[in-house]
Protein backbone atom coordinates (compact mmCIF):
# COMPACT_ATOMS: atom_id res chain seq x y z
CA UNK A 1 0.00 0.00 0.00
CA UNK A 2 1.25 3.77 -0.59
CA UNK A 3 -0.02 6.86 0.23
CA UNK A 4 -0.45 9.25 -2.24
CA UNK A 5 -0.62 12.91 -1.30
CA UNK A 6 -2.71 15.46 -4.14
CA UNK A 7 -1.22 18.53 -3.95
CA UNK A 8 -3.32 21.91 -5.96
CA UNK A 9 -2.80 21.79 -9.37
CA UNK A 10 -1.96 24.87 -12.16
CA UNK A 11 -4.10 27.56 -11.38
CA UNK A 12 -3.59 28.90 -14.35
CA UNK A 13 -1.72 32.11 -12.97
CA UNK A 14 -4.08 32.57 -10.14
CA UNK A 15 -1.70 33.30 -6.83
CA UNK A 16 -3.66 32.40 -3.99
CA UNK A 17 -7.37 30.38 -4.04
CA UNK A 18 -9.87 29.48 -1.09
CA UNK A 19 -11.23 25.77 -0.97
CA UNK A 20 -14.64 25.81 -0.68
CA UNK A 21 -15.95 22.23 -0.52
CA UNK A 22 -14.57 18.82 0.35
CA UNK A 23 -16.21 16.87 -1.59
CA UNK A 24 -15.49 13.22 -0.16
CA UNK A 25 -16.16 11.70 3.50
CA UNK A 26 -12.50 10.50 4.47
CA UNK A 27 -12.48 6.85 4.88
CA UNK A 28 -14.56 6.31 1.67
CA UNK A 29 -13.27 5.37 -1.82
CA UNK A 30 -11.90 7.70 -4.46
CA UNK A 31 -11.82 7.05 -7.94
CA UNK A 32 -9.23 8.43 -10.23
CA UNK A 33 -10.40 11.56 -11.90
CA UNK A 34 -13.22 11.84 -9.23
CA UNK A 35 -13.79 15.38 -7.77
CA UNK A 36 -11.94 15.60 -4.71
CA UNK A 37 -12.39 19.01 -3.73
CA UNK A 38 -13.81 22.92 -5.01
CA UNK A 39 -11.48 25.53 -5.02
CA UNK A 40 -12.38 29.12 -5.75
CA UNK A 41 -11.18 32.28 -6.64
CA UNK A 42 -12.56 35.88 -7.16
CA UNK A 43 -13.68 34.99 -10.62
CA UNK A 44 -14.42 31.26 -11.16
CA UNK A 45 -14.16 28.15 -9.13
CA UNK A 46 -12.51 24.56 -10.21
CA UNK A 47 -12.46 20.78 -9.20
CA UNK A 48 -9.43 19.50 -7.88
CA UNK A 49 -9.49 15.41 -9.41
CA UNK A 50 -7.80 12.71 -7.74
CA UNK A 51 -4.74 11.65 -9.46
CA UNK A 52 -5.10 8.46 -7.94
CA UNK A 53 -7.99 5.79 -6.90
CA UNK A 54 -8.25 4.19 -3.60
CA UNK A 55 -9.27 5.33 -0.46
CA UNK A 56 -9.29 8.84 0.93
CA UNK A 57 -7.87 8.89 4.26
CA UNK A 58 -7.84 12.83 5.30
CA UNK A 59 -7.58 16.43 4.06
CA UNK A 60 -4.37 18.24 4.54
CA UNK A 61 -6.83 21.60 3.85
CA UNK A 62 -9.87 22.49 5.57
CA UNK A 63 -12.76 24.57 4.20
CA UNK A 64 -11.94 28.27 4.00
CA UNK A 65 -8.40 28.02 3.78
CA UNK A 66 -6.15 29.71 0.93
CA UNK A 67 -3.87 27.25 -0.98
CA UNK A 68 -1.84 27.66 -3.78
CA UNK A 69 -0.13 25.48 -6.53
CA UNK A 70 1.57 22.62 -4.90
CA UNK A 71 0.02 22.99 -1.30
CA UNK A 72 -0.88 19.42 -0.36
CA UNK A 73 -4.63 19.00 0.17
CA UNK A 74 -5.46 15.06 0.57
CA UNK A 75 -3.96 11.98 1.40
CA UNK A 76 -5.15 9.14 -0.57
CA UNK A 77 -4.14 5.08 0.32
CA UNK A 78 -3.23 3.18 -3.00
CA UNK A 79 -3.87 -0.18 -2.55
CA UNK A 80 -1.34 -1.79 -5.59
CA UNK A 81 -2.40 -5.29 -7.67
CA UNK A 82 -1.57 -8.28 -5.44
CA UNK A 83 -0.66 -6.18 -2.45
CA UNK A 84 -1.69 -8.87 0.22
CA UNK A 85 -3.06 -6.04 2.74
CA UNK A 86 -5.24 -5.99 -0.50
CA UNK A 87 -8.30 -8.75 -0.01
CA UNK A 88 -10.47 -7.16 -2.40
CA UNK A 89 -12.81 -4.69 -1.16
CA UNK A 90 -11.78 -4.41 1.86
CA UNK A 91 -11.09 -0.98 4.01
CA UNK A 92 -7.35 -1.54 5.24
CA UNK A 93 -6.36 1.55 6.80
CA UNK A 94 -2.49 1.30 8.23
CA UNK A 95 -1.54 2.84 11.02
CA UNK A 96 1.43 4.56 9.88
CA UNK A 97 2.43 8.34 9.73
CA UNK A 98 2.72 9.99 6.69
CA UNK A 99 4.75 13.00 5.70
CA UNK A 100 2.57 15.46 4.28
CA UNK A 101 5.02 17.76 2.87
CA UNK A 102 6.32 15.23 0.64
CA UNK A 103 4.12 15.05 -2.27
CA UNK A 104 4.42 11.89 -3.25
CA UNK A 105 6.18 9.63 -0.64
CA UNK A 106 6.33 5.78 -0.90
CA UNK A 107 4.85 4.35 2.03
CA UNK A 108 6.64 1.19 1.84
CA UNK A 109 9.38 2.66 4.08
CA UNK A 110 7.18 3.44 7.38
CA UNK A 111 5.66 -0.71 7.62
CA UNK A 112 7.15 -2.14 10.50
CA UNK A 113 8.18 -5.48 9.76
CA UNK A 114 9.59 -8.37 12.07
CA UNK A 115 12.68 -9.87 11.99
CA UNK A 116 12.32 -11.85 8.95
CA UNK A 117 10.96 -8.68 7.01
CA UNK A 118 7.22 -9.78 7.76
CA UNK A 119 4.71 -7.12 7.31
CA UNK A 120 3.82 -6.97 11.13
CA UNK A 121 2.14 -3.33 11.47
CA UNK A 122 -1.33 -2.93 13.15
CA UNK A 123 -4.07 -2.94 10.70
CA UNK A 124 -7.35 -0.71 11.21
CA UNK A 125 -10.66 -2.12 9.24
CA UNK A 126 -13.92 -0.81 9.53
CA UNK A 127 -16.36 -3.40 9.41
CA UNK A 128 -19.93 -2.16 8.21
CA UNK A 129 -23.02 -3.38 6.91
CA UNK A 130 -23.73 -6.67 4.93
CA UNK A 131 -26.35 -6.55 1.65
CA UNK A 132 -29.54 -5.82 3.77
CA UNK A 133 -30.91 -6.71 0.40
CA UNK A 134 -32.96 -3.61 1.19
CA UNK A 135 -32.81 0.11 0.61
CA UNK A 136 -34.27 0.78 3.52
CA UNK A 137 -32.19 2.27 6.34
CA UNK A 138 -32.67 -0.44 9.93
CA UNK A 139 -32.50 0.93 13.09
CA UNK A 140 -30.05 -0.01 15.26
CA UNK A 141 -31.40 -1.38 18.43
CA UNK A 142 -28.61 -2.98 20.31
CA UNK A 143 -24.63 -2.27 19.77
CA UNK A 144 -22.90 -5.72 21.71
CA UNK A 145 -19.37 -4.21 21.76
CA UNK A 146 -17.52 -1.52 23.70
CA UNK A 147 -14.13 0.03 22.66
CA UNK A 148 -11.47 -2.14 24.41
CA UNK A 149 -13.34 -5.38 23.51
CA UNK A 150 -11.70 -8.41 21.41
CA UNK A 151 -13.88 -10.14 19.07
CA UNK A 152 -13.29 -12.95 16.92
CA UNK A 153 -14.74 -13.62 13.93
CA UNK A 154 -18.59 -14.15 13.70
CA UNK A 155 -19.08 -12.37 16.72
CA UNK A 156 -22.15 -10.30 16.94
CA UNK A 157 -20.92 -6.51 16.87
CA UNK A 158 -24.51 -4.56 16.29
CA UNK A 159 -28.28 -5.96 16.20
CA UNK A 160 -30.19 -3.95 13.55
CA UNK A 161 -34.04 -4.43 12.86
CA UNK A 162 -36.04 -3.28 10.19
CA UNK A 163 -40.38 -3.28 10.13
CA UNK A 164 -40.53 -7.50 10.92
CA UNK A 165 -37.10 -8.11 11.11
CA UNK A 166 -33.75 -8.22 12.75
CA UNK A 167 -30.51 -8.99 11.69
CA UNK A 168 -26.63 -9.65 13.20
CA UNK A 169 -23.88 -7.90 12.10
CA UNK A 170 -21.17 -9.98 12.83
CA UNK A 171 -17.56 -9.44 12.68
CA UNK A 172 -15.58 -10.92 9.76
CA UNK A 173 -12.63 -10.78 11.59
CA UNK A 174 -10.97 -11.10 14.34
CA UNK A 175 -9.15 -7.96 16.52
CA UNK A 176 -9.97 -5.30 18.93
CA UNK A 177 -12.63 -2.17 18.59
CA UNK A 178 -10.88 0.89 18.95
CA UNK A 179 -13.63 3.66 17.87
CA UNK A 180 -17.91 2.79 17.34
CA UNK A 181 -19.03 4.14 14.91
CA UNK A 182 -22.53 3.46 15.30
CA UNK A 183 -24.71 3.82 18.15
CA UNK A 184 -28.54 3.22 19.50
CA UNK A 185 -31.33 4.29 17.55
CA UNK A 186 -29.11 4.94 13.93
CA UNK A 187 -30.48 4.37 10.79
CA UNK A 188 -27.77 2.17 8.79
CA UNK A 189 -27.85 0.97 5.17
CA UNK A 190 -25.48 -2.07 3.47
CA UNK A 191 -22.11 -0.27 3.93
CA UNK A 192 -22.35 2.11 7.08
CA UNK A 193 -19.48 1.61 8.99
CA UNK A 194 -20.37 -0.10 12.30
CA UNK A 195 -16.84 -0.49 14.00
CA UNK A 196 -13.40 0.54 13.81
CA UNK A 197 -11.23 -2.92 14.30
CA UNK A 198 -7.45 -3.37 14.93
CA UNK A 199 -6.28 -6.27 13.47
CA UNK A 200 -2.73 -6.56 14.84
CA UNK A 201 -0.98 -8.50 12.13
CA UNK A 202 1.90 -9.38 14.59
CA UNK A 203 -0.72 -11.21 16.81
CA UNK A 204 -1.65 -13.14 12.95
CA UNK A 205 2.15 -14.03 12.58
CA UNK A 206 2.80 -14.99 16.19
CA UNK A 207 -0.43 -17.44 15.37
CA UNK A 208 1.24 -18.55 12.10
CA UNK A 209 4.31 -19.11 14.11
CA UNK A 210 2.90 -21.00 16.56
CA UNK A 211 0.88 -23.35 13.80
CA UNK A 212 -2.50 -21.72 14.18
CA UNK A 213 -1.89 -21.36 10.10
CA UNK A 214 -5.42 -19.01 10.39
CA UNK A 215 -3.79 -16.26 8.84
CA UNK A 216 -6.45 -13.89 9.70
CA UNK A 217 -8.06 -12.29 6.61
CA UNK A 218 -10.27 -8.98 6.17
CA UNK A 219 -13.43 -9.60 4.95
CA UNK A 220 -15.59 -6.53 5.74
CA UNK A 221 -17.49 -4.42 3.57
CA UNK A 222 -15.73 -1.00 2.50
CA UNK A 223 -18.01 1.65 4.35
CA UNK A 224 -20.90 3.40 2.38
CA UNK A 225 -19.17 5.72 -0.22
CA UNK A 226 -22.71 7.41 -0.99
CA UNK A 227 -22.98 8.73 2.53
CA UNK A 228 -23.27 11.98 2.49
CA UNK A 229 -20.28 14.41 3.87
CA UNK A 230 -21.37 16.24 7.15
CA UNK A 231 -17.86 16.52 8.29
CA UNK A 232 -18.52 14.76 11.63
CA UNK A 233 -19.64 11.36 12.72
CA UNK A 234 -22.19 12.75 14.67
CA UNK A 235 -23.66 15.19 11.99
CA UNK A 236 -23.54 12.00 9.33
CA UNK A 237 -25.78 9.99 12.13
CA UNK A 238 -28.11 13.78 12.64
CA UNK A 239 -28.04 14.02 9.37
CA UNK A 240 -29.29 10.50 7.78
CA UNK A 241 -31.88 10.57 10.91
CA UNK A 242 -33.32 13.32 9.17
CA UNK A 243 -33.74 11.68 5.51
CA UNK A 244 -36.74 10.14 6.12
CA UNK A 245 -38.48 14.05 7.69
CA UNK A 246 -36.69 15.71 5.41
CA UNK A 247 -37.99 14.41 2.69
CA UNK A 248 -41.66 14.36 3.49
CA UNK A 249 -41.05 18.14 4.38
CA UNK A 250 -39.25 19.11 1.19
CA UNK A 251 -42.47 18.27 -1.43
CA UNK A 252 -41.65 18.92 -5.08
CA UNK A 253 -37.42 18.62 -5.50
CA UNK A 254 -35.32 19.93 -7.67
CA UNK A 255 -31.73 18.87 -6.89
CA UNK A 256 -29.99 20.10 -9.95
CA UNK A 257 -31.70 23.98 -9.78
CA UNK A 258 -28.51 26.09 -11.63
CA UNK A 259 -30.15 29.12 -9.11
CA UNK A 260 -28.74 27.05 -6.34
CA UNK A 261 -25.10 28.13 -5.65
CA UNK A 262 -23.64 25.22 -4.00
CA UNK A 263 -21.10 22.63 -4.34
CA UNK A 264 -20.59 18.94 -5.71
CA UNK A 265 -21.00 17.48 -2.17
CA UNK A 266 -23.09 19.79 -0.77
CA UNK A 267 -25.21 19.21 -3.74
CA UNK A 268 -24.98 15.25 -3.48
CA UNK A 269 -25.47 15.49 0.35
CA UNK A 270 -29.08 17.77 0.07
CA UNK A 271 -29.78 14.66 -2.87
CA UNK A 272 -28.98 11.87 -0.38
CA UNK A 273 -31.34 14.03 2.39
CA UNK A 274 -33.70 14.97 -0.06
CA UNK A 275 -33.41 18.64 0.82
CA UNK A 276 -34.46 21.08 -1.87
CA UNK A 277 -31.44 23.27 -2.02
CA UNK A 278 -33.31 25.88 -3.17
CA UNK A 279 -35.29 26.02 0.29
CA UNK A 280 -31.85 26.95 2.21
CA UNK A 281 -30.33 30.47 2.62
CA UNK A 282 -27.06 30.29 1.77
CA UNK A 283 -24.08 32.08 3.88
CA UNK A 284 -20.97 32.08 2.21
CA UNK A 285 -19.65 34.39 -0.22
CA UNK A 286 -21.87 35.61 -3.13
CA UNK A 287 -24.79 33.48 -0.93
CA UNK A 288 -22.96 30.14 -1.46
CA UNK A 289 -24.94 27.12 0.26
CA UNK A 290 -21.91 25.84 3.20
CA UNK A 291 -22.43 22.73 4.86
CA UNK A 292 -23.37 24.78 7.92
CA UNK A 293 -26.29 25.84 6.18
CA UNK A 294 -27.17 22.83 4.95
CA UNK A 295 -26.97 21.07 8.30
CA UNK A 296 -28.68 23.70 10.28
CA UNK A 297 -31.85 23.55 8.19
CA UNK A 298 -31.68 19.59 8.63
CA UNK A 299 -31.07 20.07 12.18
CA UNK A 300 -34.67 23.07 12.19
CA UNK A 301 -36.61 20.37 10.50
CA UNK A 302 -35.78 17.77 12.94
CA UNK A 303 -36.98 20.07 15.69
CA UNK A 304 -39.96 21.62 13.72
CA UNK A 305 -43.28 19.83 14.22
CA UNK A 306 -43.19 16.79 11.53
CA UNK A 307 -44.63 14.01 10.40
CA UNK A 308 -46.10 11.90 12.66
CA UNK A 309 -43.43 9.54 13.96
CA UNK A 310 -45.50 7.23 16.20
CA UNK A 311 -48.60 4.96 15.27
CA UNK A 312 -51.05 7.22 17.44
CA UNK A 313 -49.38 10.80 15.93
CA UNK A 314 -52.57 11.52 13.79
CA UNK A 315 -54.84 9.67 15.53
CA UNK A 316 -58.18 11.42 17.36
CA UNK A 317 -56.27 11.56 20.97
CA UNK A 318 -57.96 8.58 22.86
CA UNK A 319 -59.88 10.39 26.34
CA UNK A 320 -57.65 9.81 29.40
CA UNK A 321 -58.75 7.44 31.61
CA UNK A 322 -57.70 7.08 34.99
CA UNK A 323 -57.19 3.20 34.93
CA UNK A 324 -55.67 2.76 38.28
CA UNK A 325 -58.84 4.08 40.11
CA UNK A 326 -60.65 0.69 38.45
CA UNK A 327 -57.97 -1.93 40.06
CA UNK A 328 -53.96 -2.74 39.98
CA UNK A 329 -52.82 -1.77 36.17
CA UNK A 330 -49.36 -2.34 34.58
CA UNK A 331 -48.16 -0.50 32.16
CA UNK A 332 -45.88 -2.78 29.57
CA UNK A 333 -43.90 -1.41 26.28
CA UNK A 334 -44.69 -2.46 23.24
CA UNK A 335 -42.63 -4.75 21.19
CA UNK A 336 -40.90 -2.89 18.15
CA UNK A 337 -42.97 -5.49 15.88
CA UNK A 338 -46.08 -4.99 17.06
CA UNK A 339 -45.37 -0.84 16.76
CA UNK A 340 -44.70 -1.15 13.05
CA UNK A 341 -47.84 -3.76 12.76
CA UNK A 342 -50.16 -1.04 14.35
CA UNK A 343 -48.66 1.85 12.71
CA UNK A 344 -48.97 -0.49 9.20
CA UNK A 345 -52.95 -1.38 9.99
CA UNK A 346 -53.53 2.09 10.87
CA UNK A 347 -52.29 3.15 7.38
CA UNK A 348 -53.95 0.58 5.50
CA UNK A 349 -57.01 0.47 7.22
CA UNK A 350 -57.33 4.58 6.70
CA UNK A 351 -56.50 5.01 3.20
CA UNK A 352 -57.74 1.82 1.27
CA UNK A 353 -61.32 1.72 0.72
CA UNK A 354 -61.65 -1.94 1.91
CA UNK A 355 -63.97 -4.95 0.79
CA UNK A 356 -64.43 -8.52 1.90
CA UNK A 357 -66.00 -11.37 -0.18
CA UNK A 358 -66.90 -14.47 1.90
CA UNK A 359 -67.07 -17.58 0.18
CA UNK A 360 -66.29 -21.59 1.64
CA UNK A 361 -64.57 -24.15 -0.82
CA UNK A 362 -65.45 -27.61 -0.56
CA UNK A 363 -62.23 -29.36 0.60
CA UNK A 364 -63.61 -32.77 1.61
CA UNK A 365 -61.34 -34.58 -1.52
CA UNK A 366 -58.38 -32.54 -0.81
CA UNK A 367 -58.59 -33.37 3.14
CA UNK A 368 -58.82 -37.10 2.38
CA UNK A 369 -55.93 -36.84 0.12
CA UNK A 370 -53.95 -34.52 2.06
CA UNK A 371 -54.22 -37.39 4.61
CA UNK A 372 -53.56 -40.17 3.01
CA UNK A 373 -49.73 -38.53 2.57
CA UNK A 374 -49.11 -38.69 5.91
CA UNK A 375 -46.46 -41.19 6.06
CA UNK A 376 -45.27 -39.66 3.22
CA UNK A 377 -45.11 -36.33 4.65
CA UNK A 378 -43.84 -37.89 7.58
CA UNK A 379 -40.54 -39.94 5.43
CA UNK A 380 -39.77 -36.26 4.20
CA UNK A 381 -40.03 -35.10 7.96
CA UNK A 382 -42.36 -32.45 6.71
CA UNK A 383 -45.22 -31.29 7.51
CA UNK A 384 -48.41 -31.05 4.72
CA UNK A 385 -51.33 -29.06 6.02
CA UNK A 386 -53.75 -27.54 3.30
CA UNK A 387 -51.81 -23.73 3.65
CA UNK A 388 -50.01 -25.52 0.72
CA UNK A 389 -52.57 -26.54 -1.17
CA UNK A 390 -54.10 -22.92 -0.38
CA UNK A 391 -50.75 -21.32 -1.36
CA UNK A 392 -50.84 -23.18 -4.69
CA UNK A 393 -54.06 -22.05 -5.44
CA UNK A 394 -53.85 -18.76 -4.62
CA UNK A 395 -50.63 -18.20 -7.12
CA UNK A 396 -52.44 -19.85 -10.23
CA UNK A 397 -55.73 -17.35 -9.32
CA UNK A 398 -52.75 -14.37 -9.34
CA UNK A 399 -51.67 -15.48 -12.35
CA UNK A 400 -54.83 -15.70 -13.94
CA UNK A 401 -56.76 -12.43 -12.56
CA UNK A 402 -53.36 -10.24 -12.54
CA UNK A 403 -55.82 -7.40 -11.01
CA UNK A 404 -54.77 -8.90 -7.43
CA UNK A 405 -50.86 -8.78 -8.33
CA UNK A 406 -50.93 -5.16 -9.21
CA UNK A 407 -49.72 -1.88 -7.05
CA UNK A 408 -51.81 0.88 -6.67
CA UNK A 409 -49.52 4.33 -7.44
CA UNK A 410 -51.84 7.57 -6.93
CA UNK A 411 -49.09 10.02 -7.47
CA UNK A 412 -48.54 9.19 -10.93
CA UNK A 413 -51.79 8.17 -11.62
CA UNK A 414 -50.68 4.45 -12.38
CA UNK A 415 -50.20 0.64 -11.09
CA UNK A 416 -47.55 -1.87 -11.38
CA UNK A 417 -48.22 -4.71 -12.53
CA UNK A 418 -46.19 -7.60 -10.78
CA UNK A 419 -44.96 -10.05 -13.13
CA UNK A 420 -43.63 -12.54 -10.57
CA UNK A 421 -45.75 -14.16 -7.68
CA UNK A 422 -44.51 -14.04 -3.83
CA UNK A 423 -47.26 -14.96 -1.05
CA UNK A 424 -46.42 -13.71 2.21
CA UNK A 425 -48.13 -15.66 5.14
CA UNK A 426 -49.08 -14.37 8.44
CA UNK A 427 -47.37 -15.63 11.45
CA UNK A 428 -48.28 -15.39 14.96
CA UNK A 429 -45.07 -14.87 17.01
CA UNK A 430 -44.44 -13.70 20.71
CA UNK A 431 -43.03 -10.86 18.93
CA UNK A 432 -46.33 -9.81 17.29
CA UNK A 433 -47.01 -10.77 13.60
CA UNK A 434 -45.03 -10.97 11.01
CA UNK A 435 -45.10 -11.63 7.22
CA UNK A 436 -42.37 -14.22 5.96
CA UNK A 437 -42.66 -13.93 2.13
CA UNK A 438 -42.63 -17.40 -0.40
CA UNK A 439 -40.97 -16.60 -3.66
CA UNK A 440 -41.85 -17.45 -6.82
CA UNK A 441 -45.10 -19.88 -5.16
CA UNK A 442 -46.75 -20.79 -8.64
CA UNK A 443 -43.03 -22.34 -10.05
CA UNK A 444 -43.18 -24.15 -6.32
CA UNK A 445 -44.65 -27.86 -5.97
CA UNK A 446 -46.65 -28.88 -3.07
CA UNK A 447 -43.73 -30.59 -1.03
CA UNK A 448 -41.85 -27.67 -1.36
CA UNK A 449 -44.12 -25.31 -0.34
CA UNK A 450 -44.75 -27.13 2.47
CA UNK A 451 -41.59 -27.49 3.64
CA UNK A 452 -40.89 -23.39 2.65
CA UNK A 453 -44.08 -22.68 4.59
CA UNK A 454 -42.71 -24.41 7.63
CA UNK A 455 -39.31 -23.33 7.45
CA UNK A 456 -39.84 -19.58 7.38
CA UNK A 457 -42.59 -19.87 10.25
CA UNK A 458 -40.40 -21.49 12.43
CA UNK A 459 -37.44 -18.89 11.59
CA UNK A 460 -40.30 -16.22 12.49
CA UNK A 461 -41.11 -18.02 15.59
CA UNK A 462 -37.41 -17.98 16.40
CA UNK A 463 -36.99 -13.89 15.32
CA UNK A 464 -34.51 -14.75 12.62
CA UNK A 465 -35.93 -13.73 9.44
CA UNK A 466 -33.34 -11.58 7.46
CA UNK A 467 -34.80 -8.92 5.66
CA UNK A 468 -34.46 -10.64 2.31
CA UNK A 469 -36.80 -12.85 3.68
CA UNK A 470 -39.86 -10.61 4.46
CA UNK A 471 -39.66 -8.59 1.37
CA UNK A 472 -41.01 -8.66 -2.22
CA UNK A 473 -45.04 -10.18 -1.16
CA UNK A 474 -47.32 -9.69 -3.57
CA UNK A 475 -50.32 -11.19 -1.91
CA UNK A 476 -50.56 -12.14 1.69
CA UNK A 477 -52.40 -15.55 3.16
CA UNK A 478 -53.21 -14.73 6.72
CA UNK A 479 -54.50 -18.64 8.38
CA UNK A 480 -56.49 -18.71 11.28
CA UNK A 481 -57.66 -22.61 10.36
CA UNK A 482 -56.28 -23.99 14.36
CA UNK A 483 -58.46 -21.27 15.86
CA UNK A 484 -61.93 -22.02 14.92
CA UNK A 485 -63.93 -18.52 13.93
CA UNK A 486 -66.15 -19.03 10.30
CA UNK A 487 -65.15 -16.06 8.92
CA UNK A 488 -63.00 -12.47 9.24
CA UNK A 489 -62.03 -9.05 7.96
CA UNK A 490 -58.41 -9.37 7.52
CA UNK A 491 -56.68 -6.17 6.29
CA UNK A 492 -55.01 -5.50 3.33
CA UNK A 493 -51.16 -5.75 4.03
CA UNK A 494 -49.78 -2.58 1.84
CA UNK A 495 -48.79 -1.78 -0.64
CA UNK A 496 -50.35 -5.50 -1.73
CA UNK A 497 -54.59 -5.09 -2.74
CA UNK A 498 -55.40 -8.02 -1.51
CA UNK A 499 -55.32 -10.77 1.44
CA UNK A 500 -56.89 -14.12 1.70
CA UNK A 501 -58.32 -14.36 5.31
CA UNK A 502 -58.36 -18.70 5.89
CA UNK A 503 -60.45 -20.05 8.87
CA UNK A 504 -61.15 -23.17 10.60
CA UNK A 505 -62.49 -25.92 8.31
CA UNK A 506 -65.39 -27.59 9.22
CA UNK A 507 -68.14 -30.38 8.32
CA UNK A 508 -71.27 -28.47 7.21
CA UNK A 509 -74.58 -29.75 5.51
CA UNK A 510 -74.21 -29.12 1.51
CA UNK A 511 -77.07 -29.18 -0.66
CA UNK A 512 -76.06 -31.28 -3.63
CA UNK A 513 -79.58 -30.43 -5.57
CA UNK A 514 -81.31 -33.65 -4.11
CA UNK A 515 -80.05 -34.32 -0.83
CA UNK A 516 -78.10 -32.38 2.36
CA UNK A 517 -74.86 -33.83 2.30
CA UNK A 518 -72.17 -33.83 4.61
CA UNK A 519 -68.72 -31.95 3.39
CA UNK A 520 -65.77 -30.33 4.83
CA UNK A 521 -66.33 -26.77 4.07
CA UNK A 522 -63.36 -24.24 4.47
CA UNK A 523 -64.42 -20.77 4.65
CA UNK A 524 -62.88 -17.88 3.09
CA UNK A 525 -62.11 -14.47 3.58
CA UNK A 526 -60.98 -12.10 0.99
CA UNK A 527 -60.33 -8.77 1.68
CA UNK A 528 -59.45 -5.99 -1.18
CA UNK A 529 -58.84 -2.46 -1.98
CA UNK A 530 -61.97 -1.45 -3.91
CA UNK A 531 -59.86 1.08 -5.97
CA UNK A 532 -58.11 -0.88 -7.83
CA UNK A 533 -60.11 -4.34 -7.82
CA UNK A 534 -64.07 -4.66 -7.98
CA UNK A 535 -66.48 -6.54 -6.61
CA UNK A 536 -66.91 -8.79 -9.82
CA UNK A 537 -63.10 -9.03 -10.12
CA UNK A 538 -62.98 -10.55 -6.60
CA UNK A 539 -65.92 -12.73 -7.32
CA UNK A 540 -63.98 -14.25 -10.12
CA UNK A 541 -60.73 -14.39 -8.41
CA UNK A 542 -62.16 -15.92 -5.19
CA UNK A 543 -64.59 -18.59 -7.91
CA UNK A 544 -60.85 -19.51 -8.73
CA UNK A 545 -59.50 -20.40 -5.41
CA UNK A 546 -62.55 -21.87 -4.14
CA UNK A 547 -62.93 -24.40 -7.52
CA UNK A 548 -59.37 -25.68 -7.62
CA UNK A 549 -59.50 -26.33 -4.24
CA UNK A 550 -62.74 -28.20 -4.51
CA UNK A 551 -61.39 -30.21 -7.06
CA UNK A 552 -57.23 -30.16 -6.44
CA UNK A 553 -56.86 -32.50 -9.53
CA UNK A 554 -57.15 -28.92 -11.36
CA UNK A 555 -53.80 -27.93 -10.02
CA UNK A 556 -52.03 -29.99 -12.26
CA UNK A 557 -53.38 -28.38 -15.03
CA UNK A 558 -51.44 -25.05 -14.56
N1 LIG B 1 -58.97 -25.86 8.96
C1 LIG B 1 -58.81 -26.96 9.71
N2 LIG B 1 -57.62 -27.40 10.11
C2 LIG B 1 -56.53 -26.72 9.73
C3 LIG B 1 -56.63 -25.57 8.94
C4 LIG B 1 -57.91 -25.14 8.54
N3 LIG B 1 -58.10 -24.06 7.80
N4 LIG B 1 -55.40 -25.10 8.72
C5 LIG B 1 -54.55 -25.90 9.36
N5 LIG B 1 -55.22 -26.87 9.96
C6 LIG B 1 -54.67 -27.97 10.75
C7 LIG B 1 -53.46 -28.56 10.10
O1 LIG B 1 -53.81 -29.52 9.12
C8 LIG B 1 -52.75 -29.15 11.29
O2 LIG B 1 -53.37 -30.33 11.67
P1 LIG B 1 -52.72 -31.79 11.41
O3 LIG B 1 -51.39 -31.73 12.08
O4 LIG B 1 -53.69 -32.71 12.02
O5 LIG B 1 -52.62 -31.93 9.94
C9 LIG B 1 -53.04 -28.14 12.37
O6 LIG B 1 -54.18 -27.42 11.95
C10 LIG B 1 -51.90 -27.19 12.68
O7 LIG B 1 -51.48 -26.50 11.52
P2 LIG B 1 -50.29 -25.44 11.63
O8 LIG B 1 -49.14 -26.07 12.32
O9 LIG B 1 -50.80 -24.19 12.21
O10 LIG B 1 -49.83 -25.25 10.14
P3 LIG B 1 -50.46 -24.34 8.99
O11 LIG B 1 -49.68 -24.71 7.79
O12 LIG B 1 -51.90 -24.49 8.88
O13 LIG B 1 -50.16 -22.83 9.42
C11 LIG B 1 -48.95 -20.87 10.05
C12 LIG B 1 -48.88 -22.31 9.51
C13 LIG B 1 -47.56 -20.35 10.17
C14 LIG B 1 -49.76 -20.00 9.10
C15 LIG B 1 -49.68 -20.90 11.41
O14 LIG B 1 -48.98 -21.72 12.30
C16 LIG B 1 -49.88 -19.54 12.04
O15 LIG B 1 -48.99 -18.91 12.62
N6 LIG B 1 -51.13 -19.02 11.96
C17 LIG B 1 -51.50 -17.78 12.58
C18 LIG B 1 -51.67 -16.70 11.54
C19 LIG B 1 -52.22 -15.44 12.15
O16 LIG B 1 -51.98 -15.12 13.29
N7 LIG B 1 -53.04 -14.74 11.37
C20 LIG B 1 -53.73 -13.62 11.88
C21 LIG B 1 -53.23 -12.40 11.26
S1 LIG B 1 -54.11 -11.00 11.78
Amino acid sequence: MTIEVIVVPDLGGVDSVEVIDLAITPGARVELDESILVLESDKASMDVPSTSEGVLSRYLVKEGDSVTVGTPIAEIEVHSVGDPSDSGGTIILSDVESNSETVRQNHQNDVKTDSIGRDVSDEVIIASVPDTGSSEALEVVEVLVSVGDKVCEGDTLVTLESDKASMEVPASVTGTVIELLAFESDKLSTGDPVVRLKLNKADAVLDEDNGAGNSVEPLLDPPNESMPNFGTDENVTIAKRAQTEAVALAGAIDYSSSDVYAGPSIRLAARELGVDLTHVAGSGPRGRITREDLNSFVAQHISAPRVPSSFSDNMTPQPEVDFESFGPVERVGLSKVEILTARNMQQSWSTIPHVTHFDDADITELESFRKSLSDEAKAKSTKLTPLAFILKSVAIALRVNSKFNRSLELKSNEYLQRKYINIGIAVDTQRGLVVPVVKDVDKKGIWELAEEVHRVAEKARQGKLSVVDIQGGCFTISSLGTLGGNYFTPIVNLPEVAILGVSKAAIKPFWSGNEFQPRLLLPLSLSYDHRIVNGADAGRFMGDIRDLLSDIRQLTMF
